[in-house]
């Protein structure tokens, strides 16, 4: 199924390739005039300046080929040589038409080759606060995962757990000291407890002091330092008390995330890709790419003459290579953040198999995945191009710093989406939205609001920039938000319910009116919206869109009667219309992650 602006950009190429000029020059683009035209196009005047021809000229004849093309109503040349086309009404039913019958993807095109891929996103850690990097991450990966799923590609989104690090030797340091696990603390094989001897609560009151404790405490660091590696070397306790730890931070974290509407094919953690790292130390080494530098294993991936300045302890200044070298083995022997992330491409290759891996992560990492990626394509573990660190801004608070929660510590998942959730019962309330319904329903309908509001304000900002939280505007039902695109499906939804109570049928698309023309144009745009979106990986794209199609709905619904159309034929070309408005916004907001209620 191809989309009008596609199938005219065909027809304008074969007339530029008629004409003898190249085709490639032909592209359509939606009219920067609407009230002149729907498409245009500007190649002629490239084409005319590469053959030394008038421009002018060119496009009439180029126009005059296109005359009689039943898809339109006119063809006009305007200004220096823009080709403004217009498309006929009955084109423009049978395409709105097509739209509608097509259930499941409401007209977008599916990719022509599908891709194996893996996409990394959330990265949430064992114990350590999320913060809102960790929540952009969520937000934007899920609806990245549901885009390319949704184009034919066979998707895995990995949560990547972060399990495996120092923090977890912090821990385990930690719990000791506090005598609560004297059991795991032996040096021997076991058994051990089998019931957890810390809670999430001791996990959150625990790493948060050991953080600090270990920033002024050198001993303490060490021994944490030590739990780290011999926790990675196999103590028997450590990994049975690792166990347990793990265990309860990612039932919690489950939950967070399923009320968030985000989910993950893979729970992956840092610490799968462990079994993998003798061998790929082993294979690094016979390839000659890891070499020692003071006490450490490392990868160099700078490439030659790729320096920057830098700046020595004792004040001099050196050209050191950059990206620094990938740290694979610290001086204590332990695997390292990049060892482990490395270690997960392999795994990656070995269990998917991908044609490519995105990794949804703070811009704050972008030298990090340079030098992973480096260190794989160097190793041969990734084709050059199919890693890509998709970085975004911060979500920041109104003082323009990293956004914190009330008690100004860092976020907790469930406090957001319990605050958000208690500002949408608010907004409710005095909108007099749901209060006629079941309790039950008036939460459903409040917690999707909740969510809806969150990841619209973020997903409708291009992905690289940052954006202030302000709860107050992401859940007004007015203007670019969540809520208002909620409402207007809602709106369609009882006006379809209207007309079913009313007995009225469906009826073949007819396009008269101008807001008819203009809903059945943004229809047909949401094929191209979305392949955007997903060749720039950018989701905004898909939320623009989302966007467009409620506020063309809406001056339709204002201007075109649908239930005191007046004709049976009319108002079921209405209904059709606006059916297919429904599903098609709906499936755009899904691909933001979002849910419909029935009602409000
Ligand atoms: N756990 C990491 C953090 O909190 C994020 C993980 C990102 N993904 C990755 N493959 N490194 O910063």
């Amino acid at each position: 199924m191809t989309d009008l602006r596609t199938e005219l950009g065909e027809a304008v190429g074969a007339a530029f390739a008629a004409e003898g000029v190249d085709a490639s020059l032909a592209r359509v683009t939606a009219s920067d005039r609407p009230d002149l035209a729907d498409f245009q196009s500007n190649g002629a005047l490239a084409a005319a300046k590469a053959l030394k021809a008038n421009p002018r000229e060119l496009a009439a004849k180029i126009a005059a080929r296109l005359e009689g093309d039943p898809r339109l109503a006119s063809v006009e040349i305007a200004g220096p040589g823009f080709i403004n086309l217009k498309v006929a009404d009955a084109a423009l039913a049978a395409r709105a038409a097509e739209v509608a019958a097509d259930a499941d993807h409401s007209g977008a095109a599916l990719v022509a080759a599908p891709r194996k891929v893996v996409i990394d996103y959330a990265g949430p850690n064992v114990a350590k606060p999320m913060h809102v990097g960790h929540l952009r991450s969520s937000i934007i990966g899920e609806s990245l995962k549901r885009l390319y799923r949704f184009r034919g590609d066979q998707v895995w989104g990995d949560a990547h757990f972060g399990d495996w690090g120092f923090q977890m030797g912090l821990l385990i340091t930690a719990v000791g000291d506090e005598g609560q696990a004297d059991a795991f603390m032996v040096e021997g094989d076991g058994p051990f407890p089998a019931e957890s001897p810390v809670a999430l609560e001791d996990l959150e009151r625990l790493y948060p002091a050991a953080a600090a404790k270990a920033k002024e405490d050198a001993a303490f660091r060490d021994r944490a330092r030590k739990a780290t590696a011999e926790l990675q070397g196999g103590r028997p306790g450590y990994r049975a008390l690792w166990k347990h730890m793990h265990d309860v931070s990612m039932k919690a974290l489950q939950r967070e995330f399923t009320a968030l509407g985000v989910t993950f094919d893979l729970w992956n953690g840092e610490s799968d890709a462990d079994p993998l790292i003798p061998g790929m130390v082993e294979e690094l080494k016979a390839k000659g790419l890891l070499v020692e530098d003071a006490g450490a294993q490392v990868v160099h991936v700078a490439r030659p003459g790729e320096t920057r300045k830098k700046k020595l302890a004792d004040g001099s200044v050196i050209e050191a290579p950059s990206p620094p070298p990938l740290l694979v083995i610290s001086s204590e022997g332990s695997a390292m953040y990049g060892t482990t992330d490395l270690a997960t491409i392999k795994q990656r290759r070995r269990d998917q198999d991908f044609d490519l891996v995105l990794y949804v992560v703070d811009e704050r990492q972008a030298e990090h995945f340079e030098q992973v990626f480096r260190g794989a394509y160097l190793a041969g573990y990734a084709a050059e191009g199919q890693l890509d660190h998709l970085g975004f801004g911060t979500m920041n608070g109104p003082d323009g710093k990293p956004f914190k929660t009330r008690a100004g510590g860092v976020l907790k998942l469930h406090d957001l989406i319990s605050q958000a959730t208690d500002k949408a019962r608010e907004r409710l309330h005095e909108a007099k939205l749901g209060e006629a319904l079941p309790e039950a329903e008036f939460e459903d309908i409040a917690r999707k609001v909740a969510v809806a509001a969150l990841k619209f304000a973020d997903l409708s900002n291009a992905r690289t920039t940052s954006y202030i939280f302000d709860l107050d505007r992401f859940m007004s039902f007015e203007g670019k938000t969540g809520p208002y695109l909620l409402y207007q499906a809602v709106r369609i939804k009882s006006l379809l319910r209207k007309a079913a109570d009313q007995g009225a049928d469906f009826a073949p698309v007819v396009i008269a009116e101008p807001a008819e023309r203009d809903l059945a144009l943004t229809l047909d745009a949401f094929s191209q919206a979305v392949a955007e979106a997903y060749d720039k990986k950018m989701p905004h794209v898909v939320a623009e869109h989302a966007y467009r199609l409620a506020q063309s709905f809406s001056k339709f619904y204002a201007a075109c009667p649908v239930l005191i159309a007046p004709d049976e034929a009319t108002k079921g070309s209405r209904l059709a219309l606006s059916k297919a408005a429904l599903d098609q916004l709906e499936t755009a907001l899904r691909l933001l992650g979002i849910d419909t209620p029935e009602r409000m």
